[in-house]
């Protein structure tokens, strides 16, 4: 089988996941291309049995490189079976739970930009580092209520707090290989 992973990332936390998710499917027996959407698509080389799309999300939506890109090839997209994942932060803390996000942010976002309904999906958790933010960005996390959350929590902000979710990567790539 051949698969094609496509991510956006602002601060390369998806980067990571979407490198993972490859090597677990590679693992499996596929052939795998990954790309960050800065950089490339992988749609103009080749076809493939199975497309992968995954972002992180910011203040409610998809990376802006990502909606572009579907909104340029959705189409060609729909012509594939898909499978989406999402980093993102929502969940942490009881602020809002893995389904919430689910539906918010895969189900709702994929409606919204037009995509096919998924073959498999995942929610896997995120990474917030304060020291790379700039002020602008500190201040909408701050506005959110995140940093008191992490305080309250026992999370140091001054250091990064990693809440990716391997496991659910692993689970993630198992399903596409059924599908
Ligand atoms: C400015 C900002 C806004 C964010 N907005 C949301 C949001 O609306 N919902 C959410 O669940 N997570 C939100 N997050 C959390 C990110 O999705 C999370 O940190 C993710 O791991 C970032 O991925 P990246 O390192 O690949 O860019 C936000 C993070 C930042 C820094």
């Amino acid at each position: 089988m051949k698969i094609l992973v496509v991510y956006g990332t602002k601060y390369g936390s998806t980067a990571a996941v979407a490198d993972d998710l490859a090597a677990k499917l590679r693992n499996r027996g596929a052939e795998v291309d990954v790309f960050d959407i800065k950089t490339g698509n992988g749609l103009e080389q080749s076809s493939y049995d199975h497309i992968v799309l995954g972002s992180s999300i910011f203040v409610g939506s998809w990376t802006k490189e990502m909606q572009d890109f579907i909104a340029q090839n959705n189409q060609e997209l729909n012509r594939t079976p898909l499978s989406y994942f999402v980093c993102c932060g929502d969940m942490i803390f009881g602020r809002s739970d893995i389904e919430d996000c689910h539906q918010r942010y895969v189900i709702d976002a994929i409606h919204r930009m037009g995509l096919a309904d998924p073959a498999t999906s995942a929610v896997l958790g995120g990474f917030f580092d304060f020291s790379r933010y700039g002020l602008l960005v500190k201040a909408v996390l701050q506005a959110r209520g995140l940093p008191r959350d992490m305080r309250q929590n026992g999370i140091d902000i001054s250091k990064p707090y990693d809440f990716r979710d391997w496991a659910g990567v692993e689970k993630l790539a198992e399903s596409i290989m059924k599908y």
